[in-house]
């Protein structure tokens, strides 16, 4: 990919595109791609993805806005973005760009030893982990590979995908899964780019989550000192870290890269 001419005409699908890192995201790329090209946004709710919609009409109105309102934990709401991604694609686009993004925190007001019941955590496996893979994969059926165009896989990933946090088990294990599973794709799939991308500490709702209600005091005074004293980065920041690293191309497939570190 070029440094200065964006992405082309694409097909961009971002889970979580509701609020967050998601919703930055789906605004900052939405201006780095050609006329024609389509954003596909999903999350559950409807009334904020209908809200970036209309923002991004008048920011983008070049860029086709398609919004599903999805539960990825569920099977069948999968399958009707899968649906819309079908109906939508195009034969001239050269990119495409899955960004993974949703996930969720998980309960992390208990520790390893209160987690007894297996239902509990695999629902959390389910949503965090199996349904990035299923989708993935219903995706790269969908717009197979074929002689120009690119595409991109992304996994918004997290620093807890390769360091233990007290009292974060759920989020710790699902990271390190989905990464590892990313990491297989690449090594299957010779012609995609696989990217874990670890966005850092981000001014977000996960955080405010995180600072209130984590089971652990260090961690817990960790993240609040992060928040009082104003290092947590703002989505957009990140976000347009993410957009240099993916327009340079200048990462191993299936690579972690955490905001820091480049
Ligand atoms: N915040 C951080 O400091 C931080 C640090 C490292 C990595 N990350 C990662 O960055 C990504 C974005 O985090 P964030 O801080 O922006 O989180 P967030 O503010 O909690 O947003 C999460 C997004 O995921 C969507 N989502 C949650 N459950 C869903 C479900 N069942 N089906 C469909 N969509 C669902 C939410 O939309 P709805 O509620 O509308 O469904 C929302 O758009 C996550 O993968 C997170 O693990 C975050």
């Amino acid at each position: 990919m070029n440094a200065v001419k964006g992405f082309g005409k694409a097909l961009v699908i971002i889970t979580g595109a509701s609020r967050g890192f998601g919703r930055a995201l789906a605004l900052e790329i939405a201006g780095r791609v050609d006329a024609g090209s389509v954003l596909i946004l999903a999350a559950r709710s409807e009334d904020r993805l209908q809200e970036l919609q209309t923002h991004l009409s008048r920011d983008a109105s070049q860029v086709t806005v398609r919004c599903v309102a999805a539960d990825l934990a569920r099977k069948e709401d999968i399958e009707r973005v899968l649906t819309e991604v079908k109906e939508t694609q195009r034969a001239d686009i050269d990119h495409l760009l899955l960004f993974n993004n949703a996930g969720s925190l998980g309960d992390v007001s208990r520790y390893c030893r209160d987690f007894t019941d297996v239902d509990e955590v695999d629902s959390f496996l389910s949503f965090n982990v199996s349904s990035a893979l299923c989708f993935t994969a219903g995706v790269l059926n969908t717009v197979p590979r074929r002689a120009g165009l690119t595409r991109v896989i992304v996994n918004i990933s997290s620093l807890c995908a390769i360091k233990p946090f007290a009292s974060w088990v759920l989020y710790c294990t699902g990271k390190a899964a989905r990464e590892m599973m990313f990491r297989v794709l690449a090594e299957e799939e010779a012609d995609l780019r696989v990217l874990s991308y670890a966005p850092g500490p981000l001014d977000t709702d996960m955080q405010l989550q995180a600072r209130t209600i984590s089971a652990d005091s260090g961690i817990r005074s960790e993240c609040n000192n992060l928040h009082v004293q104003g290092q947590l980065l703002t989505c957009e920041v990140s976000v347009n870290k993410l957009m240099k690293v993916l327009l340079e191309g200048n990462f191993t497939s299936g690579a972690h890269l955490d905001f820091y570190d480049v």
